[in-house]
């Protein structure tokens, strides 16, 4: 027999991707979620950057841009959501379709180019939440930005003391020239306003927040040690690791492969997984890391784990799983563990590296 959640996740995926998006989150903001119950695991609580989590496993951003069903989506069992991106001002994004389905090969396609209801909807979204968990905050630049710089400044005075944690997004591939930022001749410049920007909140008696900067999996090899030194540098708590990717890896199934987009999802898995394995080492435990990427098994966020993430997210296992997926990647998790002998998860935090 088919279970209500799977039912309503095969019913989702009738329509096209955007509309069964919209639907889901016009459904989770109403309350029409299941509540998953997991049993309280000892052997995967974890505190990371000084906030505590129930277990490694979130939501990855761009699933609730606009922070309007964060108590529903950690009812679906996530130790974190993180919402957003965000920009200061509303923005429509890039014509649809930008959403596209690549069930063969286990992934997606997206341009949505930070399609959003802006700052001042997300932030009061999020002041009136009355649940409790883990909610990061991650923050872009509108397009038609003369000062990007200043629009993140903007987003970080805004979510601050809202949020659990902060997030810098220079990753997307759906912004023209956003990745640049992440050269660094620009990301110094960026990371230095944040901090003055953070300096002053706190002077102010805003309660420190950790920030972290999501890379993209297709920065060149030669510039992942300028990333780690200036996220050190600047005082950053780690690095997510990664957003979508640009390639094509080779062997896909799917006829949409050719979209133009973000790539995300099972193919992306390994190189993610690598990139982190090689920030992880080269930080030298100066940083905490987050891993994103393909997560959709227990096994896959082991391997993470083993990479170097103290935490993992996932967003495309998630639109496959349905609300299946967090307590599917946690029990194989564990039971990955229990193979290996593992008796908490920070044991095995970058034992491949
Ligand atoms: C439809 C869609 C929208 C996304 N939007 C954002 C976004 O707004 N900001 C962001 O930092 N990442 C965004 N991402 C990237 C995810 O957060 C994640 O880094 C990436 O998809 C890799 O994880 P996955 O393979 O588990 O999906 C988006 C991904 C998808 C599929």
């Amino acid at each position: 027999m088919v279970g209500m959640n799977t039912l309503v996740t095969r019913l989702l995926h009738l329509l096209p991707p955007e509309a069964a998006h919209n639907a889901a989150i016009w459904g989770l903001s109403r309350g029409l979620a299941p509540r998953v119950v997991l049993p309280v695991e000892k052997r995967l609580q974890l505190t990371v950057a000084g906030v505590p989590f129930p277990h490694p496993l979130g939501l990855a951003a761009g699933f609730d841009k606009n922070a309007c069903a964060l108590d529903a989506l950690l009812r679906l069992g996530f130790s974190h959501i993180e919402a957003g991106t965000v920009t200061p001002l509303p923005q429509a994004g890039n014509p649809k379709p930008r959403i596209f389905r690549l069930q063969e090969d286990a992934a997606i396609i997206n341009r949505l180019g930070f399609n959003n209801a802006g700052l001042e909807a997300f932030c009061a979204h999020l002041a009136k939440r009355s649940g409790k968990g883990v909610v990061g905050a991650n923050i872009g630049c509108n397009k038609a930005s003369s000062d990007r710089v200043a629009d993140f400044v903007a987003g970080l005075q805004k979510v601050y003391p809202l949020a659990s944690y902060v997030t810098v997004n220079v990753s997307s591939p759906n912004t023209p020239n956003l990745r640049d930022m992440q050269a660094e001749e620009h990301l110094t410049s960026l990371l230095a306003a944040l901090d003055d920007a953070r300096k002053k909140l706190h002077d102010r008696g805003v309660k420190p927040r950790p920030l972290f900067l999501k890379v993209a999996p297709d920065v060149a090899e030669e510039g992942e040690h300028p990333l780690v030194d200036m996220a050190v540098r600047h005082g950053l708590s780690g690095l997510i690791v990664s957003n979508t990717t640009v390639s094509r890896p080779e062997g896909l199934l799917s006829h949409n492969k050719q979209e133009a987009g973000g790539l995300s999802g099972t193919p992306l898995f390994e190189a993610s997984t690598v990139q982190l394995r090689r920030l992880y080492k080269y930080a030298n435990g100066a940083l905490i890391f987050v891993g994103a990427g393909g997560v959709r098994t227990g096994e896959d966020a082991y391997a993470k784990i083993r990479a170097g993430a103290s935490l993992v997210q996932g967003y495309t296992g998630f639109i496959y799983g349905g609300s299946g997926y967090v307590p599917a990647v946690l029990e194989g998790l564990l039971a990955c563990m229990e193979r290996d002998k593992v008796t908490h998860i920070r044991q095995a935090v970058g034992a491949d590296a």
